[in-house]
């Protein structure tokens, strides 16, 4: 059952305000605009992804229309926050349909309401190409998290060769008015920068899309430069 939280919170910010209408428009066409690459390259990426999880008390950031829940573990307890009420709206459909026990909560990754160290894992899909402020998000993951879990991003990022790179970075206003994401995040450096430990990374589709195992680095009190 969902359990929606108040939105006020999260007007705190602009930017998040701005995300969160953008997804709130988009939210009724997201899977119809994402058909083709979710069934050639996300489905099989989603389900090598959660087939790692092996903790039980597990937080999934920017649930979006619920397209991970069918990957969930069958034991796991799962705890879903999104800024958009329209992307959440469809994924609590989508737990009903699954017959899926989820915690839904509308909330800012930015601002996260959980205490300290809450849960054994947390997940993120294609979700921090779009946060305002990823650093202050990642911080918030490392926060929630308890010491020894893992936080898993998977998501698709600035290509590090001139070209491409710098095509990346001039079509980037265009995209994200589309379609809510940024295609130049730096997300491993934005890892490094939040001060989370980084385990593994997987390049999935040459440098475009990366699966990032990190975790928190509790001994680490500010952010790390590279
Ligand atoms: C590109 S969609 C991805 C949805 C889903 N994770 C997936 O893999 O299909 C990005 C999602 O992140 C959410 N989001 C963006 N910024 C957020 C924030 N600061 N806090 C929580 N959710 C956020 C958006 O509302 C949207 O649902």
């Amino acid at each position: 059952m969902a359990t929606f939280v108040s939105s006020d919170q999260i007007k705190d910010s602009k930017l998040s305000e701005k995300t969160r209408k953008r997804y709130n428009r988009i939210a009724s066409v997201y899977d119809q605009m994402e058909c083709f690459v979710e069934k050639k390259f996300f489905s099989e990426w989603r389900k090598m992804l959660w087939a790692q999880i092996k903790a039980e008390n597990v937080l999934e950031i920017g649930v979006g229309t619920g397209k991970n829940i069918p990957y969930y573990p069958a034991l796991a307890k799962l705890t879903a926050v999104d800024l958009s009420e329209g992307m959440m709206a469809k994924a609590e459909s989508r737990a009903e349909q699954l017959n899926r026990v989820v915690d839904f909560q509308l909330m800012d990754v930015e601002s996260l309401k959980f205490p300290d160290d809450t849960f054994d894992a947390a997940v993120a899909t294609f979700v921090f190409c779009s946060v305002p402020d990823p650093i202050k998000g990642l911080k918030e993951l490392s926060r929630v998290v308890k010491p020894g879990g893992d936080i898993w991003l998977l998501d698709h990022v600035r290509v590090n060769k001139p070209v491409i790179g710098t095509l990346m970075d001039l079509i980037n206003p265009l995209v994200v008015r589309m379609m809510g994401a940024n295609i130049n995040r730096r997300t491993l450096q934005n890892v490094h920068q939040s001060g989370l430990k980084i385990h593994n990374v997987t390049n999935l589709k040459g440098e475009l899309v990366q699966l990032i195992q990190a975790g928190p680095d509790k001994n680490r009190s500010s952010a790390s430069k590279i």
